[in-house]
């Protein structure tokens, strides 16, 4: 679809019409990250508007107890459909949680006449199909300012902390905290288990989870691993799991905090969080999420403390360069589409 058929067909304004235009939105929206894979969105149209809802049942009770990175996920399906209203001409007018007796409903959008993308918007909206997380060990090599500078400035525009950490003693402090915290995730059989039910091979004909992985339930469901899904391969296959290969393979770390800890603040994060990753795909580079930390309630505060951030951590993520990786599957979007 073209700017030009996308305006035409919105000042039509028939209903069918604008089906067509959030269908076509919606196979971006889609391409979001979502923790474990699990894409916990759906989406109604009605009434000439779109609705973002969270999706309650892909929940992760044992990371996620509170569906806080389930709603960072649903921010940045949000942030990629309102990048592909824009290419395609389309202002878009977002209302976030809109219905007080609806805690569901995180997001009503309509189109709202024309827009023109900024050259830093085209370039966001063209990495969406080529975005991954990159769960290999990165080059030793810094980001560049320029780079840096437009994730700084992303992070400003939405109201929230973009700590980047690239001195090796601070990255070793943080690196401590991730290999401790996931000693106690994968002491956890709970948490093996929750993982594995997303990593097994049968996640191939559900099309979410990480079954791309290769590796069986049994072989997530043992500790080492767990940690290969969770961190990241420090090489042949094996996990990184002390501090010094966390910070060989991690030139820069990169911390997402907001001022407090409410739905508001998740679904900001979200957004920015689809900016953050599709900046760094235009320009070359990639990312992956350290989130251990943030997952256990009593090393929350430390990460804040080691961090002097003033704010709440809500991701913990690598830039950097790393090798090109295979696509995650995504579910079909009729399987998204609620009436
Ligand atoms: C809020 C959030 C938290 C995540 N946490 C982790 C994590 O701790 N470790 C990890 O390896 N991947 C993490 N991920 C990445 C997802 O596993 C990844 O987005 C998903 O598998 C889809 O793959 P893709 O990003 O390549 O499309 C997280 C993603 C989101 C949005």
């Amino acid at each position: 679809m073209t700017a030009t058929s996308a305006m035409s067909s919105s000042r039509v304004s028939d209903t069918a019409g604008l089906n067509d235009l959030f269908t076509h939105l919606l196979q971006y929206a889609i391409f979001a990250p979502s923790e474990h894979n699990s894409q916990p969105w759906l989406f109604r149209i009605c009434d000439g508007s779109l609705e973002l809802i969270a999706d309650r049942t892909r929940g992760l009770p044992v990371v996620d107890p509170h569906d806080r990175a389930m709603t960072i996920s649903c921010g940045a399906a949000l942030d990629h459909l309102i990048l592909a209203a824009r290419n395609i001409g389309q202002e878009v007018s977002v209302d976030l949680c809109p219905d007080p007796s609806n805690d569901d409903l995180l997001a009503r959008v309509r189109l709202d006449g024309y827009a023109v993308p900024s050259s830093a918007e085209e370039a966001m909206f063209a990495a969406i199909p080529e975005r991954r997380t990159t769960r290999a060990r990165f080059l030793p090599k810094a980001l560049p300012k320029d780079v840096s500078d437009q994730c700084m400035e992303i992070a400003e525009s939405y109201g929230i902390e973009l700590t980047l950490i690239k001195d090796s003693a601070r990255r070793g402090d943080i690196a401590r905290l991730i290999t401790r915290a996931d000693r106690m995730q994968l002491s956890s059989l709970r948490f093996r288990r929750e993982l594995a039910s997303w990593v097994h091979a049968r996640r191939d004909t559900s099309r979410d989870g990480m079954s791309r992985q290769g590796l069986s339930m049994a072989e997530v469901m043992s500790p080492r691993g767990s940690l290969v899904v969770r961190t990241f391969d420090a090489g042949d296959g094996v996990a990184a799991a002390t501090k010094e290969e966390i910070c060989e393979g991690s030139p820069t770390l990169a911390v997402v905090s907001t001022p407090t800890d409410v739905v508001m603040d998740w679904l900001t994060t979200g957004r920015a969080l689809s900016r953050l990753l599709l900046t760094l795909t235009a320009a070359g580079a990639t990312a992956s999420f350290l989130n251990p930390p943030l997952e256990i309630r009593e090393l929350r505060p430390r990460l804040r403390n080691v961090l002097h951030c003033r704010g709440v951590p809500q991701l913990l993520m690598r830039f950097g360069y790393g090798p090109k990786v295979e696509p995650t599957m995504r579910r079909e979007l009729s399987e998204f589409l609620i009436p």
